[in-house]
């Protein structure tokens, strides 16, 4: 396989750095529901060549990708269907020398970064961009099982950490938040022509916002004066509609010192919730749990990295069903993990991102014949 040579349209992974109170922060426990808030998946450490992303799990994924299997044994295809920056794929390549790769992921402008990353094993990997939910299409294209299905899901600080992509409310942008330009709906247009009674469902039900009907409310009124185009001016609504202070989101708190909870920024619920909409997050997570047990081959795994509680409970439901011997059909599941792996202490001490991270392994019973 080849890695496929695209243009990089500028957006190099150094020069981006986390910030506290973005989306993803980790300082969520006090979600009222059980649709806690996802944390990223990693973090950017500066490092002498820039900051780096460090891929949550990395170790655990690593050792449960084979099932036992040694680094020189483990032969055969590994589908990254959440490439993000390369860090998870880049590290499998260089452990794994038997391993290849097809890659992908819904946002162009990242995939340029981790083409960038992979390119020390272009001859074992493939970059495509797109949807898991298009996966069973492009698998079909290969005519190779893969052994292992890998998804992280959720966003990347290469996109909350842009304002230009309107993801955050740390800075003004475009209010936008399409990972995938084919998307033809933006946050703008949720937010400017759903009815109220929808968008308090959406900021409660995705975001567990409790108050999501104040702040549609307040949304409705704002926008029939001035259609919200930019996020800072939906983060003030909100906020003043919590009857939280605008205060510079940059002093927000993210964990407080000794890794403790601290408040979050209040349109981080709403935002969320947005992002989970404009994306379809949760329509596909369930169609790329459906391609990877069409698509692994016998004995292949699936290894699913979430960081809110109602994804984590998605994947488990998904592979208990599959698991269940008295179920419609024979089993398709055995599940590898009974409980989800989490970060190590030490892990969540250097990333405190990992903090909400679960890892869900299981292996696929009666799978295709490779
Ligand atoms: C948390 S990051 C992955 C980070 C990656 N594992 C790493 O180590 O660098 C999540 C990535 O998944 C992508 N993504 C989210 N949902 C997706 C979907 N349904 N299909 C394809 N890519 C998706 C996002 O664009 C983002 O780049």
């Amino acid at each position: 396989m080849d890695i496929l040579s695209s243009p990089s349209p500028g957006l190099s992974g150094r020069e981006e750095g986390n910030q506290p109170g973005s989306p993803q922060d980790p300082t969520l426990g006090a979600a009222p529901t059980s649709h806690r808030l996802s944390v990223l998946s990693h973090m950017t450490e500066p490092t002498s060549d820039g900051p780096v992303h460090v891929p949550v799990l990395a170790e655990e994924v690593a050792r449960l990708l084979g099932g036992g299997r040694s680094e020189q044994t483990l032969d055969g295809l590994l589908v990254d269907c959440t490439l993000g920056a390369g860090g998870h794929s880049n590290l499998l390549l260089g452990r794994f020398p038997r391993l290849s790769l097809l890659g992908i992921d819904q946002d162009p402008e990242i995939l340029s970064v981790a083409r960038e990353r992979l390119e020390p094993f272009h001859d074992r990997v493939q970059i495509e961009h797109a949807r898991m939910s298009e996966l069973t299409d492009l698998i079909a294209s290969l005519d190779e099982a893969p052994i292992a299905v890998l998804m992280d899901v959720g966003a990347s600080s290469l996109q909350l950490d842009r304002p230009e992509r309107g993801f955050s409310f740390a800075w003004d942008g475009p209010l936008d938040m399409r990972m995938d330009p084919r998307r033809e709906r933006t946050a703008a247009d949720i937010v400017n022509m759903w009815d109220e009674g929808d968008l308090a469902d959406l900021f409660f039900h995705e975001g567990g916002e409790r108050g999501a009907r104040k702040v549609a409310r307040a949304i409705v009124q704002a926008r029939r004066r001035t259609p919200f185009k930019r996020t800072r001016a939906l983060s003030e609504t909100i906020a003043i509609s919590l009857g939280k202070p605008v205060r510079s989101p940059r002093l927000d708190a993210g964990p407080k010192k000794g890794g403790k909870k601290g408040a979050i920024h209040p349109a981080t619920r709403v935002f969320q919730a947005l992002r989970r909409a404009v994306n379809e997050e949760a329509e596909e997570l369930e169609a790329g749990l459906q391609a990877a047990e069409d698509v692994l081959a016998h004995d292949g795994r699936l290894l699913a990295i979430s960081f809110h509680s109602g994804e984590d409970g998605v994947v488990k439901r998904f592979l208990l069903d599959g698991a269940n011997p008295d179920g419609p059909g024979a089993a398709r599941w055995d599940i590898e993990t009974r409980r989800p792996v989490e970060a190590t202490p030490a892990e969540v001490r250097s990333n405190p991102r990992s903090r909400s991270a679960k890892l869900r392994v299981a292996r696929r019973l009666r799978g295709q014949n490779v």
